[in-house]
């Protein structure tokens, strides 16, 4: 369980970008955070992996206590893998390499010195293997299209062996197709090994598709959680405001088309 408790961010500029926000993360449970362009969610993501700073409450993680202690954040980054919209690949290095380096939280400096083990690159291949990449597993990452370098993110989280995976609009880059795709083998995946995974999003229609629970947020706060079956017309317009994305109900103005940061046209 991955619990915020009044967890509130203020950046150094003054943008308040999460207010006292209280969300349990229930376990093995595939979590969706929905919001427009600024509503929060990386904030929010991201605090939950202790790489934004919290400007009040603190986050807990089972079995190991609140984060803010440098010793008990490494015990919590070491089970959880992140997935990133730009993936944050090495492009000159091959499929195998970037994958491996999830697995440097668990080295000391001096091991990384002596390379990765057998077993090490076994797991390495599994999990590139799981992504349907193991005949480009010594290709340039930089030669890869952008849903394989996605899949190369997903295996560099799951080579951690990860409990939970935080994924931060993993499909904002790729087109509508290669995005369900990508989706569907993070899901499919997580659904199989019983991972926590908090994935944020600002498309409608996967979240409907995808989560087991969607947590709405508008301007830094909570303004709906619950399954998607309860996610009805007053709670998208909660989350949205008053531009509603395509595909929620029926479009009577024409400028929604022309909202990008809604991704009605990515
Ligand atoms: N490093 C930062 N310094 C100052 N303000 C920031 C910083 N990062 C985000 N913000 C602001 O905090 C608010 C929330 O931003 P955040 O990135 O969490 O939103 P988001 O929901 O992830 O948006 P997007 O869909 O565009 O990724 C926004 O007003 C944003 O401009
Ligand atoms: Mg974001």
């Amino acid at each position: 369980m991955l619990t915020a408790v009044a967890a509130e961010v203020t950046y150094s500029n003054g943008t308040l970008a999460l207010t006292a926000t209280s969300l349990a993360i229930e376990p093995g449970r595939f979590t969706v955070l929905l919001g427009p362009s600024g509503a929060g969610k990386s904030t929010l993501l991201r605090s939950f992996n202790g790489l934004v700073q919290l400007t009040g409450g603190r986050i807990e993680v089972a079995g190991i206590g609140d984060i803010s202690d440098s010793k008990r954040l490494r015990m919590h980054r070491r089970q959880t893998g992140m997935v990133f919209q730009q993936h944050h690949l090495i492009g000159r290095l091959n499929v195998l390499a970037n994958v491996l380096t999830g697995r440097l939280a668990y080295h000391s400096q001096l091991r990384t010195l002596f390379g990765f083990s057998r077993a090490e690159k076994e797991l390495a291949l599994r999990a590139i293997d799981r992504v349907g990449l193991l005949n480009e597993a010594l290709r340039r990452a930089d030669e890869l299209s952008g849903g394989q370098q996605q899949r190369v993110g997903i295996a560099r989280a799951l080579v951690q062996s990860p409990k939970t995976i935080l994924a931060d609009e993993p499909v904002a880059s790729l087109d509508p197709a290669t995005s369900e795709q990508v989706l569907s083998m993070l899901h499919g995946i997580c659904r199989s090994d019983g991972l926590t995974a908090v994935v944020s999003l600002h498309q409608l229609e996967f979240a409907r598709k995808f989560a087991d629970r969607i947590v709405g947020l508008h301007a830094g706060k909570i303004v709906f959680d619950g399954p998607p079956s309860q996610l009805d017309e007053n709670a998208v317009s909660a989350i949205y405001g008053n531009i509603v994305p395509a595909g929620a109900r029926p479009i009577k103005r024409a400028s929604i088309q022309n909202t990008p940061a809604l991704g009605v046209a990515s």
